[in-house]
């Protein structure tokens, strides 16, 4: 029960993101993965899953203090939010990483797409830096790039059993404590939750019932 509880939803939504970026025939050799919002639920799991998959991730962070422990869960590279986006959009940039895994969106996800190798694809989940996409169409028809919708949340049974499967076997981790910031009890969830909200927290935490 407790593995289930650390890996989660995000644990599950990353781990969907990984299954929708095979689906869109990435592999391993194609180059370096990109994983946005790094230090976070969704973004710890995604770097673990595809460091245990023999890919190359580059993990984007705006946490200074966290790259040792981005190291540690297996990003082979850690850039910081700017190396990602520079506050500038262009309509496509130089193509750096053959996938992605983002549950950032907004502004840094249309930077992204900009930077996605040809025939590559992003696998967007998330919120934190935004819900406006101020992309081009030009990623989508001079590169074939796919933008990847991720839903936990009313994804079918089908599929939901293919995600748990993968988490169990080929995806399972053996670090998976090292994703657990703290456990902490319920009466201490007013102090936490602030940090969560402030994008300041690290991994997952765990509430003790
Ligand atoms: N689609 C779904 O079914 C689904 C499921 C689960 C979660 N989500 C969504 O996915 C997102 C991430 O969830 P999570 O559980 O991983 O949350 P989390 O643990 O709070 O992680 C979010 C991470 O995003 C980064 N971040 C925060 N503010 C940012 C900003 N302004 N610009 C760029 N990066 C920022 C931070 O990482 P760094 O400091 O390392 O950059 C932060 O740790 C949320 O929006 C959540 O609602 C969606």
């Amino acid at each position: 029960m407790k593995e289930a509880m650390i890996i989660g939803t995000a644990g599950f939504t990353a781990a969907l993101s990984v299954l929708r970026l095979e689906e869109n025939n990435l592999t391993p050799g194609q180059g370096s993965v990109l994983v946005t919002g790094a230090t976070g639920g969704v973004g710890s799991f995604a770097v673990s899953i595809l460091s245990k998959l023999g890919y190359s991730v580059e993990a984007s962070t705006g946490k200074e203090s966290e790259h040792g422990y981005l190291k540690e869960i297996g990003a082979a590279t850690i850039v910081s939010r700017e190396d990602v986006y520079d506050g500038k959009l262009r309509a496509l940039g130089k193509q750096k990483w053959s996938g992605a895994v983002d549950p950032v969106g907004g502004e840094p996800l249309a930077s992204v797409l900009s930077q996605i190798k040809y025939g590559g694809a992003v696998a967007v989940s998330g919120l934190t830096a935004g819900t406006s996409l101020p992309a081009t169409v030009f990623p989508f028809i001079l590169r074939g790039v796919n933008l990847l919708g991720i839903d936990s949340v009313n994804c079918p049974m089908d599929t939901r059993l293919k995600v748990w499967h993968r988490l169990a076997t080929d995806f399972k981790l053996e670090h998976l404590e090292q994703l657990v910031q703290q456990e902490i009890t319920i009466e201490e969830l007013p102090d936490v939750l602030p940090t969560l909200l402030k994008g300041e927290a690290r991994g997952r935490t765990i509430v003790k019932l």
